[in-house]
């Protein structure tokens, strides 16, 4: 099966890295902004040590591009955007939030301009092995666009859009969207899936340090 950006999807889907996440378990949470914003300081986590290789020569470090990546595609698009978009936007929007031309739009378009970056690193990845000097050019290139884009785009999410979501969801709506997370990653999640997560963070900043 595929998923929205085009490569195989896992048997499993796959957000959960415990440190600074709060996949799994929403029970001691009060709003599903909270774990949304938890999700942030993780995916921030893996900008920096994308923006560590970027500074790199890439074909020394390939395998790590490619964990960052696997990251990216699985904890922030597949699990953290799933949420954002299945549950959190249309809950604003039924509380008169506008989709087109407003904020939900904006981070809708900028969901996507990330798909956008995430392919063509991975499609960049095999030529860069057949060392193709232009894959090389292209995968930096594209890094640096995804960082900026990343980088802001959690920046309004956390500052104006969730604060937006907090006024306008009642305390009662917000234990059921944050049960409707629980259910999409029980679900989707597998045994041991927050674990590997967490590993490949890890991982990869020992890598970076
Ligand atoms: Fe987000």
């Amino acid at each position: 099966m595929e998923n929205r950006i085009g490569v195989p999807k896992p048997e499993k889907s796959t957000c959960g890295v415990h440190r600074a996440s709060t996949c799994g378990d929403h029970s001691q949470l009060e709003r599903p902004t909270e774990a949304l914003t938890a999700e942030h300081r993780t995916i921030e986590r893996v900008l920096d040590v994308l923006e560590r290789l970027s500074r790199s020569p890439v074909e020394n470090s390939l395998d790590d591009w490619k964990k960052a990546l696997d990251f990216f595609v699985h904890f922030a698009d597949q699990c953290h955007h799933f949420k954002e978009e299945q549950v959190l936007f249309p809950a604003m929007e039924e509380h008169g939030i506008p989709r087109d031309g407003g904020p939900i739009g904006m981070m809708l378009m900028e969901h996507e301009e990330g798909r956008t970056y995430v392919r063509a690193m991975l499609a960049a990845i095999p030529l860069v092995e057949r060392k193709n000097q232009a894959a090389k050019e292209i995968l930096v290139d594209k890094a640096k666009a995804y960082l900026r884009l990343l980088r802001e785009h959690i920046q309004k999410e956390d500052e104006v859009l969730f604060r937006i979501a907090d006024e306008v969801i009642s305390a009662d709506e917000q234990k059921v969207l944050l049960r409707a997370f629980e259910e999409h990653e029980a679900k989707e999640m597998g045994e041991g899936v927050h674990e590997k997560y967490l590993r490949i963070v890890e991982e990869l900043e020992t890598a970076m340090a």
